[in-house]
């Protein structure tokens, strides 16, 4: 049995193979096929924050595979009221077959992970997102961009970040990541991510000069300035963030016919401009949408694993 609480802990092989997968499976859906690969199964749904994308991916995915959700907000289950993660995670395993949790320390899950008798699977944690990435190159394949890719991220060294480091250094396209004082990726995920890449040939710099980081990039992507839980922080953030902001003049740096992506949701006038945003909206969209196609992948690969 697999857990998903980082590519870390994927092959490259696998990372494709998952993708491979939920391109299979979107195929199909388009063409009015649904396979009931995991018919009769229940994903166990922990929502320890926010979620318009993950929510509503990972119930239409595990429904559209004969299977059923349950949407377990910490507001509603005990977790909330200070019942142990490792209790939790025994009751929830004995009765579901697989669990995604979005959650803020990443220590959580993978304590919850521990206990669990069923894949667990990370919705996002203070720490990565990568179920989003398998979308991201899901939709980087079909718009033609691959190993060659020169991915250039501007804005808060975070989840996703961290979480595009560990892509580019498993699968081995380049990275260029530029982000203000103050807010640089994490250094151990940083060096890890380094360590990886030696294998895979990618080539992973940190700036703090946007500009450098976009010059000739293939692919131009942020995310927002604050993320879930660092509310308080925005006014101070948007300060420090000036110059950060993906506009036109910032795509123009970039190669010829780049591309842009956003996990969403996006900030427009903070982190990309209006006009980026919109002048990209179909690949932005289908991104978003891949996160449906990408995670059913997802979860018909971990259930193989079992
Ligand atoms: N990109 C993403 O994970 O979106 P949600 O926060 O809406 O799930
Ligand atoms: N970095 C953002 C991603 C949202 C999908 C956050 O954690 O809020």
């Amino acid at each position: 049995m697999r857990h998903f609480l980082t590519l870390k802990d994927f092959t490259k092989d696998e990372i494709l193979e998952i993708i491979d997968i939920g391109l299979e499976i979107k195929k199909d859906l388009k063409n009015g096929i649904y396979k009931d690969e995991l018919k009769k199964q229940t994903l166990g749904m922990i929502f320890e924050k926010s979620s318009t994308r993950t929510r509503v991916s990972f119930e239409t995915g595990i429904f559209q595979l004969g299977g059923h959700a349950l949407f377990l907000s910490n507001r509603d289950i005990h977790l909330g009221r200070g019942e142990p993660v490792k209790d939790t995670a025994r009751v929830i395993s004995s009765m579901c077959d697989m669990v995604m949790i979005r959650t803020f320390k990443h220590s959580m899950i993978e304590e919850f992970a521990s206990y669990s008798k069923v894949p667990v699977i990370n919705g996002l944690t203070d720490t990565y997102h990568p179920v989003q990435l398998l979308a991201d190159y899901m939709t980087m394949i079909e718009y033609g961009i691959d190993e060659n890719a020169v991915v250039a991220y501007v804005g808060d060294g975070n989840n996703m970040t961290n979480s595009w480091m560990m892509l580019s250094a498993k699968l081995g396209f380049d990275l260029r990541i530029a982000t203000p004082k103050g807010y640089e990726v994490d250094g151990d995920i940083l060096e890890e991510s380094l360590k990886i890449a030696k294998g895979s040939g990618a080539k992973i710099i940190v700036t703090n000069d946007p500009k450098e980081a976009i010059h000739n990039a293939t692919i131009v992507t942020t995310d927002t300035w604050a993320s879930m839980g660092q509310e308080d922080e925005k006014e101070q953030r948007i300060k420090d963030f000036k110059g950060f902001m993906v506009d036109d003049l910032m795509m123009c740096l970039a190669k010829k016919n780049a591309k842009f992506l956003h996990c969403l949701p996006a900030y427009r006038g903070q982190e990309v401009s209006e006009s980026v945003l919109e002048g990209h909206s179909k690949i932005v969209f289908d991104e978003a949408e891949n996160r449906l196609h990408a995670q059913k992948g997802l979860m018909v690969w971990l259930n193989k694993q079992k």
